[in-house]
């Protein structure tokens, strides 16, 4: 069964990480190393999420290399486990615009409105910081994409030409109106409304 309850978001933890670059490798040609990862968790500007199946069983996370305190600790603590994660999305709070840096859904589930669950929970991040409002790049080809965040009212505002270093491809830049009035909040609840009642029991 496809419910809201089933899939739920929560803040990324340490031990969320390699299944987070897992993700990463299936969703961008380009991908960052665990330990810029381990950075972003304790970058006071970037809030990370991660969204969880709770119907599949937690995943071993590998364990870090062993510090020289470890191994002069007695016995081998107990390898971290972590939820299994099926998305994930990361926002940069910058003065009173909140930058997402990348939200990516595991292949196997795209398409099960799992998209839309991250950006609404990467919104909702943006209300709580009060920041104004939301915006991105994107690849001009990435229409899937586009066409999410088109649903969420993001208003295509820029180009940065030739952004993407691995093939030269332009960024659209794209932006949401204020979202801390009430026309904003309320279109997202109607979203809210929307997404139940076409997921729940599916
Ligand atoms: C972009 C991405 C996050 C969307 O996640 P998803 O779970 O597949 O999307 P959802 O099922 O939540 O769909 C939400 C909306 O996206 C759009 N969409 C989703 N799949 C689509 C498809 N195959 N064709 C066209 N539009 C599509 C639709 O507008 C859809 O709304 P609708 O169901 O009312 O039509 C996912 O495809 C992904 O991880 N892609 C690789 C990484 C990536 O490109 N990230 C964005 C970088 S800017």
């Amino acid at each position: 069964m496809l419910t809201k309850s089933r899939y739920q978001a929560r803040t990324m933890a340490e031990a969320d990480i390699s299944q987070v670059v897992e993700i990463e490798r299936e969703s961008f040609p380009t991908t960052w190393p665990h330990t810029a990862y381990r950075r972003e968790l304790s970058n006071q500007m970037a809030r990370y999420a991660v969204l969880v199946d709770s119907a599949e069983e937690p995943v071993a996370a590998p364990p870090r290399r062993r510090s020289l305190l470890d191994l002069l600790r007695r016995g081998d603590p107990a390898p971290p486990t972590s939820d299994y994660i099926v998305g994930y999305v990361g926002v940069w709070l910058m003065v009173d615009e909140a930058h997402i840096v990348a939200i990516a859904v595991r292949e196997g589930y795209r398409g099960r409105g799992l998209g839309e669950l991250l950006l609404a929970e990467a919104i909702d991040l943006a209300l709580a910081n009060r920041q104004e409002n939301v915006t991105l790049e994107v690849r001009r080809s990435n229409v899937v994409a586009q066409n999410l965040y088109e649903k969420y009212r993001f208003l295509k505002v820029g180009v940065r030409r030739r952004y993407y270093s691995d093939n030269g491809e332009d960024a659209i830049i794209m932006s949401t109106p204020p979202i801390q009035g009430d026309n904003y909040t309320e279109y997202l609840a109607y979203l809210r409304d929307q997404w139940e009642r076409k997921h729940e029991g599916a």
